[in-house]
This record gives structure tokens, C-alpha cells and sequence, in this order.
């Protein structure tokens, strides 16, 4: 009765934990995978101005001109690559969306796609929905989870059509170097093989020489497509704006799909976004100190905690703990730490990796400490299993 595509999709634990959390009034949330700010007063101004003026219909399918206009010219000052706003971006409707989209114009019925593991849980979705086939490549976390080049090369078949790149990563908060970006970008060239490079975490890195988008690397339009978005960057995921740049042939393609599912982005929130770009960007210079700052605190903290140890990550707001020591699956971790201490974590098996805890630093400093002292009494009192 239903189709087979969408029953291979599983529904993440994360659901049944929350309920679990739920059942608790004083729990510390330390799962979310947004940022915890409000959107910048400025930003929410010009939505509710976008409104008032009357922008309440379809919008281009390509995305407002003026904000494409905008893209490129932050894609070419940032990472020094020229994409033609007219037919190299589409706005879409996140993020998200974005993924899907490439996704889903790229690789057909029995096709290989390739994924890091820990993934981010939506890539395995997308390649079930195109009925193609998941090829895991592990990272490991003796590396700092960050990819071997000649891992990825040798999981390309005849059948891989594309390779999901996540830099800053979530979960692990790693930043892939240049130099094995580099070596990606060659064997994608080598194989015509699509990186398809999600970069929504690209505005928190917390050391300025180290991070590359793939965007920058000579010859990349050619098998990269980028995902971005606003969501992260501007506090603002609830306004549901993301792009794509890639090629004119391929950005065609994307086009007749979005244009399918969605018609256009949502119009207010295009509005929002000219203004943020625009605007004084101090709001994201804030955030990102704030979380750097967090950081600290938490990768301190978890390796305070007996069998607990952390590498420290150098983007996003996640850190990637490994409880191996512990003994017990992340998802029973989790589940006793929801229910001994009140603290709500992201079990590692959810992103295709057991004997690690997400731990997403977009809370506040004062709930992190309180959440560390927690979760260290109620690690320390674990019954042995
Ligand atoms: C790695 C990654 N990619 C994409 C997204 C999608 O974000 P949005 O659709 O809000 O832009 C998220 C959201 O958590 C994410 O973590």
C-alpha cells in the first residue's frame, strides 16, 4: 500500500528519547541541533517588513534575484570562486531541501552513493529515496574523524555517482584540511564522481586558516555541488532558507525538481536574508565566540568524566564523545542519562556510530556546567552491566 522507498526509511530513536525527556521537568537539552539563540532582531524586522509589504506570493523559482545577486558575490569574496547568480544558485527551502534535491537529480535506481559514517542521518534517507545504494566509508576517530582519501578511493565503483562531504562535520564537529579536500576533489574529477558538499556549518570554525570550502578547489564546479544555508549562520532555521550553486547543466535539473516539490523558496524569509547579508554580520561574530567558548567548557568537562574522552572539535556546535570505555550502547547511555540525570544527549548509533554521544553545545555555559556535573555523578554511579 505504501511505497517501498519510503518504508526503508527509518524514524530516528531520537523521537522515543524525547519522550523519554518529556517525562522529566528539569532536563537540560544537550541534543538540539539548532542554534539556541534568537534570530537577530534585525533579520526578524525584515520579515515582518517582507509581510506588511504585501510579499506573501510565489516568488521567481529560482530564488529572489537581488539575494542570488548577494550569494554569489559572498561565495566568490569567501572562497574566491565566481558562480552566475542568474542560472548557477537556487534558493530552496533549507538546507535540507538542498540535499534532497541533488540527491535525487544525480543518482538513479542501483547507483552508489558514498557516505562518511558518522553521517549526518538525512544522506542515508536521500540515497533510500532514490533507491540507491548507501556505501559506507568509516572515519575513525583515532584521526580525529577525518577522511582517508584512499578509503574513499577505494569504495568508488563503475556504479558511484556521488559522495556526500560534510565540512565543519555533524556530529564530530571535525574540519577537514585542505590538502585532503584537495585529494577528494581529484578523485571525484578522476571517477565523474558528484561531491555533493554540504556546507551549512561553514560560518563556525574556530580557526580561521584551516578551513576550506570545496568550492574553492580549480575545477570544482565541475563535480561540486554546494549546500548551504541560513539556518545555522543567522539563528534562524525556523525561516526555512537554504541554496544550492552548481553548474548551469546540473542547476537545470535542480530547478525542475524544486520547482516540482516546492514552486519557491519561502518569500518572506528571502526577504529576511537580503537584509541579513546586508546587514553588520556582528551577530554571527558573537555566536561564534559564544560557541567557541562553550566549547571549551564541554570538551573540558566530558573528559573530566571517568571513561568518557573527547577530542576537541574544530567547528559546528557539536562535540563527539567516546564512551567506548563505559561498555554500555550509546542509546542505553543516553536513555540512563535522560533518566538518572536529566540530561538529553544524541546517541552516536544514530549517525552510524556505536561507543559515541553527540553532545551539542547550543545551550547555554551555565546549563553545559550543570549538565557536566550531572552527567559525571550519574556516569561515575552507572551499576556495572
Ligand atoms: C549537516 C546538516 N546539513 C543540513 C542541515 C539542514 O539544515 P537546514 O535545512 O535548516 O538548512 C542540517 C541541520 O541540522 C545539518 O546538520
Amino acid at each position: 500500500m505504501l511505497a517501498d522507498r519510503i518504508l526503508a526509511v527509518e524514524r530516528s530513536p531520537f523521537y522515543s528519547i524525547m519522550d523519554l525527556a518529556a517525562g522529566r521537568k528539569d532536563c537540560i537539552y544537550l541534543q538540539l541541533g539548532e542554534p539556541d539563540f534568537t534570530t537577530p532582531p534585525h533579520i526578524l524586522e525584515a520579515v515582518k517588513k517582507a509581510l506588511d509589504a504585501g510579499h506573501t506570493h510565489y516568488g521567481p523559482d529560482r530564488g529572489d534575484p537581488e539575494l542570488r545577486r548577494l550569494i554569489a558575490g559572498k561565495i566568490e569574496k569567501d572562497h574566491g570562486a565566481k558562480y552566475n547568480w542568474e542560472d548557477e544558485l537556487l534558493i530552496t527551502a533549507g538546507g535540507q531541501a538542498g540535499l534532497h534535491i541533488a540527491v535525487m537529480a544525480v543518482a538513479n535506481p542501483g547507483d552508489e552513493i558514498i557516505i562518511l559514517v558518522p553521517y549526518y542521518p538525512p544522506y542515508l534517507a536521500n540515497a533510500q529515496l532514490a533507491g540507491s545504494k548507501a556505501v559506507f566509508v568509516e572515519l575513525k576517530s583515532e584521526n580525529d574523524f577525518i577522511p582517508d582519501p584512499a578509503a574513499i578511493r577505494r569504495a568508488i565503483t563503475p556504479k558511484t555517482k556521488a559522495m556526500v562531504i560534510l565540512s565543519p562535520n555533524n556530529p564530530t564537529g571535525a574540519i577537514y584540511p585542505e590538502d585532503v579536500l584537495g585529494e577528494i576533489v581529484k578523485i571525484a574529477q578522476e571517477h565523474n564522481v558528484t561531491i555533493i558538499a554540504d556546507e551549512v556549518y561553514d560560518s563556525f570554525v574556530y580557526s580561521d586558516d584551516q578551513y576550506k570550502s570545496l568550492v574553492s578547489f580549480p575545477g570544482a564546479k565541475d563535480v561540486v555541488v554546494q549546500v548551504n544555508s541560513f539556518s545555522k549562520v543567522y539563528a534562524m532555521t525556523g525561516l526555512r532558507v537554504g541554496y544550492l550553486a552548481a553548474s548551469k547543466e546540473r542547476l537545470l535539473q535542480f530547478l525542475k525538481y524544486h520547482h516540482t516539490v516546492n514552486i519557491s523558496a519561502n518569500v518572506p524569509s528571502q526577504k529576511a536574508c537580503i537584509t541579513a547579508l546586508k546587514g553588520p554580520q556582528d551577530c554571527v561574530a558573537e555566536m561564534k565566540e559564544a560557541y567557541q567558548k562553550r566549547r571549551d567548557v564541554v570538551v573540558e568537562r566530558l573528559n573530566d568524566i571517568p571513561g568518557v574522552h573527547c577530542f576537541t572539535p574544530q567547528g559546528a556546535f557539536y562535540a563527539f564523545a567516546d564512551i567506548r570505555e563505559l561498555g554500555v550502547p550509546s542509546l542505553d547511555l543516553v536513555q540512563y542519562l535522560v533518566k538518572e540525570a536529566g540530561v538529553v544527549l544524541t546517541n552516536g548509533s544514530g549517525f552510524g556510530c556505536e561507543g559515541f554521544v553527540r553532545v551539542s553545545y547550543a545551550a547555554d555555559i551555565a546549563k553545559i556546567e550543570e549538565a557536566m556535573d550531572r552527567m559525571k555523578k550519574a556516569i561515575v554511579n552507572m551499576p556495572v552491566k
